[in-house]
């Protein structure tokens, strides 16, 4: 049985050794452990894990900025993948950004990412096609 729950700090590194296997492109220094400890008190009880027979198989980074919500590192175990855990993780945390009174969300995907995309529009979000992202390193 899989079971949903918010992720705390406790679930660092656990989470951090799920991400090195699912998501390892993605991570950078911005995930560190006193990074993601700041980002959970922002954000208090929106991020989710989900457990099966008390292991981490799956995780979300959810926040908001007090405008739109943001979703970051969707990740799901290999083996567990194909039975809904990303989505039942995906459906929790927007729940979460909209009991904020946050009305859209937006996620950030590689263009090579072919599965990535599948799971979104299968989720229900419209790819974008009219934006760029640009980042700014300081
Ligand atoms: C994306 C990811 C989180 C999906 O997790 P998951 O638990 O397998 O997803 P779900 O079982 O909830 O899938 C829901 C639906 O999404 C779509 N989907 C998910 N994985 C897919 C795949 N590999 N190919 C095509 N469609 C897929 C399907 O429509 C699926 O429904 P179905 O299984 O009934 O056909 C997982 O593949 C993963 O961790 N990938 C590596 C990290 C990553 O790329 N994250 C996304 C960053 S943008």
């Amino acid at each position: 049985m899989v079971t949903i729950r918010p992720m705390t700090i406790q679930d660092y590194d656990e989470v951090f050794a799920m991400w090195q296997i699912t998501t390892k492109r993605a991570l950078s220094s911005a995930d560190e452990k006193s990074q993601i400890e700041r980002y959970l008190k922002r954000n208090e009880g929106l991020s989710q894990v989900a457990v099966v027979d008390g292991k981490i198989v799956g995780t979300v980074l959810a926040g908001h900025d007090g405008r739109r919500g943001f979703i970051h590192h969707m990740a799901v175990l290999p083996e567990f993948r194909r039975r809904h855990i990303g989505h039942a993780l995906a459906e929790k945390a927007i729940e979460k950004i909209t009991g904020e009174g946050i009305e859209k969300t937006h996620i950030f995907c590689y263009q090579n990412n072919e599965t990535g995309q599948q799971f979104w529009k299968d989720f229900g979000f419209e790819k974008r096609d009219d934006v760029f992202v640009f980042s700014y390193q300081s």
